[in-house]
Formats: structure tokens, sequence, C-alpha cells
């Protein structure tokens, strides 16, 4: 598969198995030395990889709005994975580091706001938009605009997100939470790999990573 990638990508093997590698990657190296540092780096980590499958995404919703044919496939796999790693995996840990920073600093806690309920939000916002890629794959009368509505909607409200957490929350638990804090987190949380950007890709996202390196081969390419 490796071989594939490079000669049909032009993308080193070494570097493919580096993207590959992923967060894990990033979480081994770190691992040994700061749980703090090991735990805030596994969530950028995870939302830089969000980042980059949300603006694949959006370049799927630009073609869609210029009344061509998107890949449904790239889209159906972004919905797909967003409904399982994310909110099964990527909320839950910030979740943990949530509940020990309202203990340890109730003040900061409140400036971050109420996360849990940003995630169920984000949770049904996801369903909303898995269920509406369906709909356009299953042929069901979805006016054109709705479709697009939704998936801006779902991408903007990931992004705005994110950057409330970049800037709100981890400084926040990066200043108030205990060493002892870090270390029952990571333990929590160490061995959970993404089905995407993890060590192992699971055959249902091989195609959708294919397209991920690819954009970021010509991403590189144009910057
Ligand atoms: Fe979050
Ligand atoms: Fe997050």
């Amino acid at each position: 598969m490796d071989n594939i990638l490079a000669d049909r990508y032009g993308i080193n093997s070494s570097t493919e198995l580096a993207i590959r590698n992923g967060c894990r990657a990033v979480a081994d190296a770190v691992d040994e030395r700061d749980p703090r540092v090991a735990v805030i780096e596994v969530l950028r980590e995870e939302h830089r990889n969000v980042g980059k499958l949300l603006d694949v995404l959006e370049r799927q919703v630009v073609i869609f709005e210029a009344a061509e044919r998107p890949d449904f496939g790239i889209i159906e796999g972004i919905a797909d994975y967003f409904l399982s790693y994310p909110d099964l995996y990527h909320h839950p840990k910030e979740d943990l580091v949530f509940r020990r920073l309202c203990e340890r600093d109730p003040a900061a806690g409140e400036r971050v706001g109420d996360l849990q309920a940003e995630h169920e939000e984000l949770a049904a916002r996801t369903r909303e938009f898995a269920a509406g890629v369906q709909d356009v794959l299953d042929e069901a009368q979805v006016p054109r605009e709705s479709f697009g509505n939704w998936a801006r909607g779902f991408i903007t409200l990931q992004r705005k997100h994110m950057n409330m957490e970049e800037s709100v929350f981890f400084p926040a638990a990066l200043a108030a939470l205990t060493e002892e804090d870090w270390a029952a987190v990571d333990a929590r949380i160490k061995d959970q790999d993404d089905p995407l950007f993890g060590r192992d890709i699971g055959d249902r996202y091989r195609l959708l990573k294919d397209d991920i390196l690819r954009w970021e081969r010509d991403e590189s390419k144009s910057g």
C-alpha cells in the first residue's frame, strides 16, 4: 500500500508512515516527558487532524455549491469519521480535563462555559449533517441549498468550538491542573487509537486518508 501511495501521490514511504502514525507518534514522543504536555499535545494534534478534514470537506462543499458533482465518498467518509472518533474519544478526553479544571479553578471553568453541552451540540449537528449526506446519497428530495447550509453550519461550529478550546480552555487547564491531575487524565486516555490518523487505518477510511494525503501534497506545492 505504501508503494502504491508513493507511486500515485509522489509521497515517500517514510513521510506516509509519519502521517499515518499521526497523533499516536506525537503521543509516544512526548509520553516520556510530561503527562501535562502529552495530554494537551494529543488534544492539539487531534484538532489539527480535524482541521484538515474540515478543509477537505469545505473544498467538496465549494464544488457542490458550484453545481458540480463533489466526491460523496469523501464527504460520507468525513461524516462517518465525525460520528465515530471525535464524539467517542476526543470529547470525552476534554471532558475529563474540564471536570478537573472546574474543581481547581471554578471561575476559569465558567469562562470556558458548558463544555459538555457544547459537545452534545456538536454531536447533534454531526448526526444532522450525516443524515443529510445519507439523504443526498439516497437521492431523497433534499433542496440543494439545505445540504450546503448543513455542511457549512457543521464546519463553522466545529472550527468555532476548537478555537475557543485552543484560546480559552487549554491555557486555563495548563494553568490550573496539578501534576497529579494530568497524570490521572493521561492514564485514562493512553491507549485510544484513532481509526483515521492513528497506527492502524481501518479499510473504511483508506480512501479518505488517501484524499487527505493528496490534499496535503497539493497544499505544500501551492504554499
Ligand atoms: Fe471539544
Ligand atoms: Fe476539542
